[in-house]
């Protein structure tokens, strides 16, 4: 086990066990043929890489098929156009400069620019989400982004201005090919603005159920700085988000080009303590064992007398589901407003997942809010709905009872 950056040693931090691809959400034809590997979360012991130690190939994961359709949240929406709008206003974003995003599902930050004539282009793997851009007006490469892939967009197109990803670069393995591929196609005043789940959050929220297949890196700043390192390039601003969970987003451009923010500066300074042990680490597979257990002991307890819904068929829920061993017996079934999720079962643990309306006929006691990262938008959707009779469970940090005004 060797890291997929510095090929140096990974310490693990906990093990989850036989874990099938999270959003595998499968027919009952498909039990028998049901894929599943080790999910176990490790550290690098040099650069310090929160990853996978194994996960499946890309190709099973980002397919014509894929689960998610980022078009299913306003809230994710709205932040989408606010970051386009930031390259505008802030950056000064001119019409002929090239935007290239990777990673941009069915729309992306490239669609509000791409509405408003600005010169970019998308690129995901995923058939399926990146027709759905494609009818929406996005200009789009249906492929992988690597250097190979950067190759092609520089001699087609030439230099980005600005190079983006959302919830995409902790999803590829390859990351030096990545990097490799972003300091190819960056215009040598060009910026790159990445954001994913971040690591610290993770940690101090126990929210284990970020870990699975496609999140193959948790990243903090100390990693981003050292990839970053390696291909000439420096984070030179970065922003806390409330997005996915709790994100991190990295303002990056080639070494000397602008100056380094005090956030940076305090950030680095915080995490260079934190991670002097390995400490951290053994504190989280604790929590994530007390949470575990503490959620089978309130599941248990409640299923007996009561009915419970889980709420959002998320990747996340299937590391809860397979991690904690939940089945029907203890949540009936879950919901959720993804067309090519409903009528189907939860991969693992095989719990039916049926649709918005069945879910108001059918309404529970309680439900398990596994789209936690959405709760701002579920809680205003359900407040004069299920929330009237219903109460939420959370797992975070541990099992609970929760309001929508206390979560
Ligand atoms: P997502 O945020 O992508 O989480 P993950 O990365 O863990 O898969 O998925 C959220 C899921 O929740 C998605 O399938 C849509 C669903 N959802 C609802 O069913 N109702 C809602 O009101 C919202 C906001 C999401």
């Amino acid at each position: 086990m060797n890291c997929k950056f510095c090929n140096s040693n990974l310490i693990s931090v906990i093990n989850f066990g036989k874990m099938p691809i999270a959003n595998a959400f499968l027919g009952k034809s498909d039990f028998k043929n049901e894929y599943f590997f080790n999910l176990e979360a490790t550290v690098c012991e040099r650069c310090k890489l929160f990853q996978l130690s194994e996960q499946p190939e890309p190709k099973l994961l980002f397919h014509e098929n894929y689960a998610f359709f980022a078009e299913t949240s306003t809230v994710m929406q709205d932040h989408f156009k606010a970051l386009s709008n930031e390259l505008i206003n802030k950056f000064n974003l001119q019409k002929n400069d090239l935007v290239v995003e990777i990673g941009n599902n069915d729309g992306g930050m490239v669609y509000y620019l791409s509405q408003n004539k600005y010169n970019s282009i998308g690129v995901d793997p995923s058939k399926n989400v990146a027709d759905r851009a494609a009818e929406k007006g996005v200009k789009i490469i249906n492929d992988f982004f690597d250097y190979r892939c950067s190759e092609k967009i520089n001699s087609e197109y030439g230099k980005a201005k600005f190079f983006l990803s959302a919830n995409t670069l902790a999803h590829i393995p390859d990351i030096n090919s990545v990097f490799r591929g972003i300091q190819n196609i960056l215009d040598d005043e060009g910026i790159f603005i990445t954001e994913d789940p971040y690591l610290l959050d993770v940690l101090k929220k126990v929210s284990y159920d970020q870990i699975y297949d496609e999140h193959v890196f948790i990243f903090s700043l100390r990693s981003i700085q050292n990839i970053c390192e390696k291909y000439n390039l420096e984070v030179f601003d970065i922003k806390k988000l409330e997005t996915a969970g709790g994100s991190m987003r990295y303002y990056i451009a080639k070494k000397g080009k602008k100056i380094i923010s005090n956030n940076v500066k305090e950030i680095q300074n915080y995490e260079a303590k934190l991670f002097e042990s390995n400490e951290v680490f053994d504190k989280f597979r604790d929590d994530c064992l007390n949470s575990k257990k503490s959620l089978n002991n309130l599941l248990n307890k409640l299923s007996n007398e009561n009915s419970i819904v889980g709420y959002g068929a998320t990747s996340k829920s299937t590391t809860i589901f397979n991690f904690c061993e939940i089945g029907e017996h203890q949540i009936k079934f879950l919901t959720d407003t993804t067309s090519t999720k409903i009528n189907k079962y939860t991969p693992g643990t095989h719990i039916p997942i049926y649709n918005y309306e069945y879910f108001n006929e059918n309404m529970p006691d309680y439900c398990f809010l596994l789209a936690w990262n959405h709760s701002k938008e579920i809680f205003k959707k359900e407040k004069n709905n299920f929330s009237v009779k219903g109460k939420w469970i959370t797992h975070l940090p541990e099992a609970n009872i929760i309001n929508d005004d206390n979560f």
